[in-house]
C-alpha cells in the first residue's frame, strides 16, 4: 500500500460519521480537515472523530488535501464540487452526483479541463454483495439475463432524519435519493440503460418531521414520492423499478435478476454485503459464497479504491456511471411528466470487477 489518500471533508451532517468511522479504521485514507457551512457541526464532527475542523476558506486553501469528499446535500453538490476543482482538488460526491445532469456535466467538464478526477457514491456496489452477484451473472449463473425488478418502498425519511427538507426538494424524492443504489447496481449487473418509461405520483403536499428539534414541523413536497419505471438496457434486458416514500412496509426483494436459465436474488444495494441466492428452473435456492468485492467495506470505500489505484485518481465508484444513473433518473421523471418513452442519451463503461479483497 502507498501513502494514504489525503482527504478534506465538506459537509458534517448525518452521514459524515459513517465516512469518518471508515477513514478512522482503514490505512488507505487520512482526513486532513473537516468543514461545514455551519462551523459548529464541523467542530462536533472533529471532536467525535479526532480530526481537525477548519473553516471552508482554510480547507479550500489547504495544499495537504488531495481529494475533497463532498457530503453536503444534493442541491449543493455542484457548487462544492466546482469549488473543489477550482482549488485544485479532485472531488468525490455523495449521491446523487449533482441535482441535475446539466450540473453534473459541468462538473465533469471542469474536472477534465483541470486535469482532475471526480468520483461519486454509491460505493455500496463495490462490496461483496453486488460484486459477487455481478461476477455470477457474468459467469452465466442465470444464463442470458432477461429482466430485473428493483423495489425500494418505505414510509419516508422524515420519520428518522432530523432535517429531511432535502429529501422532498429537487434532487431528492425516493428516485433521486435511493434510486442511485438500485440503478447503479442494475447498471453493474446488466449494463447501461437506453430508454425509460414511467409513472410518478406525489400523493401528499407536505410531510411531518418526526424526530429531532424540529419534530412536528411540516416540510413541503416538491418532488414525486412514488415512482414506477421501466428501463430498457442496451443489452436487451428490461428492469422494473419501484421507488416509493409512500409505502409503510414491503417484503419485496430489493433486486431480482432473471435469466433464461435461472433467477437471482441480489442483496440490498444500500448495503455492502449480504449473500446473493441463485435458483435454476428447478431445485432449491443456493446462497453464493463471496466471489468478488471488498470484504468489510463501508461508505468511503470508493475512495479506498481510488487510493489503491495506480494513479490515485481512477476509482470504480465512477462519476461516468453516476452521471449515467442521474441521466436515467431525470429521464424517468421526464417520461412520467410527458407520458412517453424517453431515450437516455448518456451511456457508461461499467468499471472492472473488484477481486475478492480483504
Ligand atoms: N443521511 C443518510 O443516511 C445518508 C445516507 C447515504 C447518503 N446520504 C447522502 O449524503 C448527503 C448528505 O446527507 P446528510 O443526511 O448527511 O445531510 P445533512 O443535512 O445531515 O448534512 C449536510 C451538511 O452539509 C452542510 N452543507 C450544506 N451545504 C453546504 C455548503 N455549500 N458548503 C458546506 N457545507 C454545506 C450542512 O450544513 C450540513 O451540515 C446527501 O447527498 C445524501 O443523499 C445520506
Amino acid at each position: 500500500m502507498g501513502d494514504p489518500l489525503r482527504i478534506g471533508v465538506v459537509g458534517c451532517g448525518v452521514i459524515s460519521s459513517t465516512y469518518l468511522e471508515t477513514a478512522g479504521r482503514v490505512p488507505d485514507l487520512e482526513v486532513v480537515a473537516v468543514a461545514d457551512a455551519d462551523p459548529a457541526r464541523a467542530r462536533r464532527a472533529a471532536e467525535t472523530h479526532g480530526v481537525r475542523a477548519a473553516s471552508l476558506d482554510d480547507l479550500w486553501a489547504d495544499d495537504e488535501i488531495e481529494w475533497v469528499l463532498d457530503l453536503t446535500t444534493p442541491g449543493a453538490h455542484a457548487e462544492v464540487a466546482l469549488t473543489a476543482l477550482e482549488n485544485g482538488f479532485s472531488v468525490y460526491n455523495e449521491k446523487p452526483l449533482c441535482a441535475t445532469t446539466a450540473e453534473a456535466r459541468q462538473v465533469l467538464e471542469a474536472a477534465a479541463e483541470a486535469g482532475l478526477a471526480v468520483g461519486s457514491a454509491p460505493d455500496t456496489v463495490l462490496g461483496t454483495g453486488i460484486q459477487t452477484a455481478r461476477a455470477a451473472v457474468e459467469a452465466g449463473a442465470i444464463g442470458r439475463p432477461v429482466s430485473a425488478t428493483a423495489t425500494m418502498a418505505c414510509a419516508g425519511h422524515e420519520l428518522w432524519h432530523p432535517q429531511p427538507d432535502f429529501y422532498y426538494a429537487p434532487g431528492g424524492g425516493p428516485l433521486f435519493d435511493m434510486g442511485p443504489y438500485y440503478l447503479t447496481a442494475l447498471v453493474h449487473l446488466l449494463g447501461p440503460v437506453e430508454s425509460v418509461q414511467a409513472v410518478a405520483r406525489r400523493p401528499r403536499e407536505v410531510r411531518t418531521i418526526a424526530s429531532g428539534p424540529r419534530a412536528g414541523e411540516q416540510v413541503p413536497v416538491a418532488v414525486a414520492t412514488h415512482v414506477t419505471a421501466l428501463a430498457e438496457h442496451a443489452s436487451g434486458a428490461v428492469s422494473t423499478l419501484v421507488m416509493s416514500f409512500d409505502a409503510p412496509a414491503t417484503r419485496a426483494m430489493p433486486i431480482e435478476v432473471h435469466g433464461d436459465e435461472g433467477s437471482m436474488v441480489v442483496p440490498d444495494p444500500n448495503t455492502f454485503d449480504g449473500a446473493a441466492e441463485v435458483r435454476g428452473t428447478s431445485g432449491d435456492w443456493a446462497r453464493l459464497p463471496d466471489g468478488a468485492g471488498y470484504r468489510g467495506a463501508a461508505r468511503g470505500f470508493g475512495l479506498v479504491d481510488v487510493s489503491r489505484s495506480a494513479d490515485r485518481r481512477t476509482g470504480r465508484a465512477s462519476a461516468e456511471v453516476a452521471l449515467h444513473v442521474l441521466d436515467v433518473m431525470e429521464s424517468v421523471i421526464r417520461a412520467a411528466d410527458e407520458q412517453r418513452r424517453v431515450p437516455v442519451s448518456s451511456t457508461c463503461v461499467v468499471p472492472p470487477l473488484v477481486p475478492l479483497t480483504g
